[in-house]
C-alpha cells in the first residue's frame, strides 16, 4: 500500500485530494508539521508528499527513504530544497496556473485601495469622522505609472487590467523578451529606472537567492514619496526592515502587503500599527474556484507519479535524466 503524507494544511476539507488519490487506490495521511523534525517523523516512509508551508529542507530530503514526488500546493516552491530533491531523483511539482486571475485581481484591488485610500477612509468613517480630507492627497489614476518587478504570468495579467484604467506599465524582468513586453505594450526597464519612475510598484518575482531583498534601502531611496509598494509574491522578496524604515521616514507613501517575511505576522511587527499600510493574510491566490483547482491538480501530480507517469507540472525537469516514467 502506497503512502502519501500531507505535511501541513490550512484547508477546511480535504475531500478533493482524497478523491483524486482514492481513484488510484491511495489513502491520504495528514499531519500538521511546522519543523524539520516533525516533517521527518511524518514522512520518512512516505512514497509521496503534499506540502503547503512546512520546511522540506535538504535534511528532510536526506531522511526520505522511498519518496518519489513532493507536490507543493501553489506556484512558489521556496519551502522545498529543489536541488536536494533532484539529486535524490525525487520529482518536485507545483501548480503554475490556478490563480493567475485571482492574484492579479488582488494586486489590483490592493493598488486601488491604496490609491483611493479606501481603508483609511473606511476606518475614519467608522470611528466617527465624516471628512474626505482624511484621504488627502489622492491622485488621478489615469496616467500614473505601475512598475512590475518580475513579468511572469500574474503581472502580465495585471498589466492588462491596469492599462484598462489608463495606467502606464513598465516592468523589470531580466528573463522576459522584448517581444513579449512589446505585445503587451509594456516597457522593459532596469530596476533603478522602475524604482525612480513608478507611482505604484507591484512585486511578482519568485523568491530565490537572487530576488531575496531585491527591494531594499537602495531601491526605496530611489522612489518618489508618492509611491505605493504592493507585494503579492513572497515576503522576503522585500527587505522588510528597509521597507519599515522607508515607511517611517516618509520615503514612500505606503504599502499594501499580502505577504510578509514571517507568516503569520508577529504581533510586535511595526507594520501592524501603520495607517498607510494595508495587510492581508496571504489570501491573493484564493477564490472558491482556484482553491478547488489547486487541490485537484496538486493531488493529481502525486497520483500521476505514483501511477508511473510524469506529472503535468514539473519544477525540476532535469530529474528526468535519472528517472524513467511514462509521458502522459
Ligand atoms: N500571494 C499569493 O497568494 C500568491 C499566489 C500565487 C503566486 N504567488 C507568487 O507570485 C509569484 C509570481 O507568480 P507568476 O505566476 O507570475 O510566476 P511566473 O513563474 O509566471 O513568473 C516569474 C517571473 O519572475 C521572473 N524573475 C525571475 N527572477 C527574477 C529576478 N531576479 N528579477 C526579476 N524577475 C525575475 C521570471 O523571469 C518570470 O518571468 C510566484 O513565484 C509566487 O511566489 C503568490
Amino acid at each position: 500500500m502506497l503512502k502519501v503524507v500531507l505535511t501541513d494544511y490550512e484547508y477546511k476539507s480535504l475531500a478533493t485530494e482524497k478523491e483524486v488519490l482514492r481513484r488510484v487506490g491511495i489513502e491520504l495521511t495528514t499531519a500538521q508539521c511546522k519543523t524539520e523534525e516533525e516533517v521527518i517523523n511524518a514522512c520518512f516512509d512516505a512514497d509521496g508528499i503534499i506540502n503547503q508551508y512546512a520546511p522540506i529542507t535538504r535534511k528532510v530530503i536526506d531522511n526520505l527513504n522511498k519518496c518519489k514526488v513532493i507536490a507543493r500546493y501553489g506556484v512558489g516552491v521556496d519551502t522545498i530544497d529543489v536541488e536536494a530533491a533532484t539529486e535524490k531523483g525525487i520529482i518536485v511539482s507545483n501548480v503554475t496556473d490556478y490563480c493567475i486571475d485571482e492574484v492579479s485581481d488582488h494586486a489590483f484591488a490592493l493598488l486601488m485601495s491604496a490609491a483611493r485610500k479606501v481603508v483609511a477612509l473606511n476606518d475614519a468613517v467608522k470611528n466617527g469622522t465624516w471628512d474626505f480630507n482624511v484621504g488627502v492627497p489622492i491622485f488621478r489614476l489615469r496616467g500614473r505609472v505601475l512598475g512590475l518587478v518580475g513579468f511572469g504570468q500574474i503581472p502580465q495579467a495585471l498589466a492588462k487590467k491596469a492599462q484598462s484604467f489608463g495606467i502606464e506599465v513598465v516592468a523589470f524582468d531580466p528573463f522576459v523578451s522584448r517581444e513579449v513586453a512589446e505585445q503587451l505594450a509594456v516597457q522593459l526597464v532596469t530596476l533603478e529606472e522602475l524604482c525612480s519612475t513608478s507611482d505604484f510598484i507591484s512585486v511578482h518575482a519568485p523568491l530565490n537567492e537572487h530576488t531575496k531583498g531585491i527591494l531594499s534601502d537602495e531601491q526605496f531611496a530611489l522612489m518618489k514619496k508618492e509611491t505605493f509598494v504592493i507585494n503579492t509574491a513572497r515576503g522576503p522578496v522585500i527587505d522588510e526592515k528597509a521597507l519599515i524604515r522607508a515607511l517611517q521616514n516618509g520615503t514612500i507613501a505606503g504599502a499594501a502587503l499580502d505577504v510578509v517575511e514571517e507568516e503569520p505576522i508577529s504581533s510586535d511587527n511595526p507594520l501592524l500599527n501603520m495607517d498607510h499600510v494595508i495587510l492581508n493574510p496571504h489570501v491573493a491566490w484564493y477564490s472558491e474556484e482556484s482553491q478547488e483547482e489547486l487541490k485537484r491538480k496538486t493531488a493529481q501530480n502525486v497520483a500521476d507519479v505514483l501511477s508511473g507517469f510524469y506529472p503535468k507540472y514539473i519544477v525540476n525537469r532535469n530529474v528526468k535524466e535519472i528517472l524513467e516514467l511514462k509521458e502522459q
